[in-house]
């Protein structure tokens, strides 16, 4: 391969998804020389992100968007187009779950991924890196790279792995001020060249010690590692919030005790009704599919208790919930505050708010649902997808509306502004007596006694 340029001018990324969309909008911000497109299938999306109603929520975000859109940064239909003129191609396009065949649930699907990298290959000319950003399993990399091989006329095309770390809610924080870029490349002099291509795009603005220059293979399999290592916390923690909760030790005082060592560090040790969100247990899953591959069922059995401990403690949740309403729920409103993954995020893909409502759904309540960053219609169509049972579904505007009448107020996002909401007035709304079930422990529940509420949290009383 001939010697790329070091200074990239064009960059292009397929998918404008929650990483693409943003990480991409921050690039823009951050070199402004060099132009930005990103490019997607979907033209709902690429006219969302084109409007002033962005399809993904991100504090900081518009403001990031203010000072690029239009000027070096565009978001457009035309990936042909998009691909042709970059110097680097970042491939952000969803990797879900296998739903069909070998590997089905727990594999990843890498049919968009092979897509990209044949479109590149059919359409490309000159010298390009692609830059694998979507999360993949081990070994991708040798696949997009054979595609380019078997296919291209010259060998022009470097393939490098830069998983994106950034966690929803804090997505620009994330950006502007990441732990680490953690670029993978071939361990041979071109290879190291594209490398330090897109190293020299971070080191706009990332320190260059925060840069870590890997092999392709350690770079593929750390996003695994971390998502997986982040989960096996939250698991670790919820499984012992139940020992919480029959012992009277109290899962919060746990946490700051044992996070208190430096070693374990006090980060993501807050139990709540359990994790969501797109990467998780999808990239847990997958890890678990590779260690089957490579004939390792000792070890992906360790890893796939991560998740039989998460679909425990959401399913814990809802028995609980059900036994204290004296062990039924049906024909009884049940108030939901909070229905996206986490807060700071209109995000609802995986959340433990879909398992909890359609279990109350199962169990014939009547399920009221309230969240402050995510459209109702949503919200039902999330539902409708998983439980037909819909006449027994409402989502509001309103916090107060959705708790009128309800027998059970319950938490499932940390939405700061639920520590805020006249409980006074929600308690004189409900019916007697008033159950309350906080599932991320964010109120203060002496407080909550005190106006009259039967409060429960996550491993604790
Ligand atoms: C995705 C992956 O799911 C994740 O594993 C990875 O780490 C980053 O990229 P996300 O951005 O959250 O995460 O996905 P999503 O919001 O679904 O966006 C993907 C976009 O790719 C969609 O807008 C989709 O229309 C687009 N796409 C998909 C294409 O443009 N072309 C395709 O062939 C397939
Ligand atoms: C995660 C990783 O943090 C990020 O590095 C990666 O790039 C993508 O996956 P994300 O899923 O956006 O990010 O959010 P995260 O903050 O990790 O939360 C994931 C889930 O765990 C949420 O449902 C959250 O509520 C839950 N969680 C998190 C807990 O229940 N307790 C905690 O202590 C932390």
């Amino acid at each position: 391969m001939s010697n790329p340029q070091i200074k990239p001018q064009r960059i292009c990324c397929i998918g404008a998804g929650y990483v693409g969309g943003p990480t991409m909008a921050v690039i823009a911000q951050k070199c402004p020389d060099i132009r930005v497109t990103v490019v997607d299938i979907d033209e709902q999306r690429i006219a969302a992100w084109n409007s002033d109603e962005l399809p993904v929520y991100e504090r900081g975000l518009d403001a990031v968007l203010e000072t690029t859109r239009g000027k070096n940064l565009f978001f457009s239909t035309d990936v042909d187009a998009g691909i042709v003129a970059a110097d680097i191609i970042f491939i952000s396009v969803n990797t879900p779950t296998k739903t069909y065949g070998e590997g089905a649930g727990k594999a990843a699907d890498l049919k968009f991924v092979e897509l990209c990298a044949r479109k590149i290959a059919l359409i490309s000319t000159g010298n390009k890196i692609i830059v694998e950003k979507s999360t993949i399993p081990v070994r991708t990399a040798e696949m997009i790279k054979r595609i380019m091989r078997e296919n291209c006329s010259e060998n022009v095309v470097q393939v490098l792995s830069n998983p994106e770390f950034l966690a929803e809610g804090s997505a620009i924080q994330d950006l502007h001020y990441p732990d680490r870029i953690l670029i993978g490349g071939e361990e041979t002099e071109s290879g190291r060249q594209a490398v330090d291509t897109l190293a020299s795009v971070y080191e706009s603005w990332v320190p260059s010690e925060k840069i870590i220059k890997t092999n392709l293979w350690s770079s593929e399999l750390s996003k695994l590692a971390a998502n997986a290592f982040l989960a096996q916390r939250i698991s670790s923690i919820n499984a012992l919030s139940a020992l919480c909760e029959v012992t009277q030790a109290n899962i919060d005082e746990v946490a700051q005790a044992i996070g208190r060592d430096r070693r374990i560090g006090p980060k993501f040790l807050k139990a709540s009704v359990g994790f969501g969100g797109s990467c998780f247990q999808k990239d847990v899953l997958n890890l678990v599919y590779l260690c089957e591959h490579f004939g390792l069922p000792e070890v992906a059995a360790y890893w796939e208790q991560v998740i039989k401990m998460n679909d425990y403690q959401k399913r814990r949740f809802t028995k609980n919930l059900v036994k204290t309403l004296f062990n039924t729920v049906s024909g009884k409103k049940i108030a939901i505050l909070g229905f996206a993954f986490k807060s700071g995020t209109n995000d609802t893909r995986e959340t433990p708010a879909i398992q909890v409502c359609s279990d109350l759904l199962e169990e014939q309540g009547l399920v009221s649902v309230y969240d402050p960053g995510v459209k109702r219609e949503q919200i039902e169509s999330e539902l409708n997808l998983v439980n037909a049972n819909s006449n027994n579904l409402v989502a509001e505007d309103d916090p107060y509306s959705a708790c009128a009448g309800s027998h059970a107020v319950v938490i499932l996002t940390e939405w700061q502004e639920f520590k805020n909401l006249d409980y006074q007035r929600i308690f004189s709304l409900m019916e007697k007596p008033a159950f309350f079930f906080d599932g991320r422990n964010l109120l203060d529940f002496d407080a909550m006694r005190r106006i009259g509420f039967q409060i429960r949290g996550i491993g604790r009383v």
